[in-house]
């Protein structure tokens, strides 16, 4: 990392432990639409495992375990993940999914093709530079097995926030 990085990354994560905390399960309990339209890829593609990068506290994690598919749910905040395994618990899914504190800063701890599927959402756009948005594609690349999908998504300039945010890392 370059100089100022490692901080950034530091306060991103108290960010997010913070805001997790505060707001428990802030993103709801419906899946997302791009999971809904993750699901039919998944199952296009003859999927089986499903590593998720970002999942915070789990509403696409939880519905993909729903739809049949084992879960593999990973984010940089615990607090998170604390929330999503307790939803799991809950809902009587957590023999379907596992969890893992992970930051997609670091290479993902999983072997070369062991996934059928990976799903990013609101991920990418989080504070990582372009070098760090390369290395983390080349890890999905990695692990995700030849024919498998990859489904995330990404800011443009059609959003509504295009162009109020300040730029932190290039
Ligand atoms: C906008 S939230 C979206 C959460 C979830 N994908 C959803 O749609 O409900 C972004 C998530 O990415 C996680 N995140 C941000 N930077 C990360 C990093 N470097 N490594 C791992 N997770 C990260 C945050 O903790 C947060 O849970």
């Amino acid at each position: 990392m370059t100089n100022g990085e490692p901080e950034l990354a530091a306060e991103q994560r108290r960010h997010r432990q913070e805001t997790y905390a505060a707001h428990p399960g802030m993103y709801g309990v419906e899946p997302s639409a791009p999971a809904r339209h993750a699901v039919a890829a998944f199952r296009a593609a003859d999927a089986r495992r499903v590593l998720e990068l970002g999942a915070g506290h789990g509403r696409d994690a939880l519905a993909f375990t729903r739809a049949g598919f084992s879960v593999h749910a990973t984010d940089f905040s615990a607090t998170g993940l604390d929330q999503l395994r307790r939803a799991a618990q809950e809902q009587g899914l957590d023999g379907q999914i596992t969890t893992a504190l992970h930051d997609v800063r670091a290479p993902l701890p999983l072997p070369d093709d062991s996934v059928d599927a990976v799903f990013a959402h609101m991920l990418l756009c989080m504070a990582l530079s372009t070098r760090q948005l390369r290395d983390v594609l080349a890890e999905v690349r990695r692990v995700l097995r030849p024919g498998g999908a990859f489904v995330y998504t990404v800011r443009h300039t059609g959003d509504a926030h295009y162009g109020a945010g300040v730029a932190a890392v290039r």
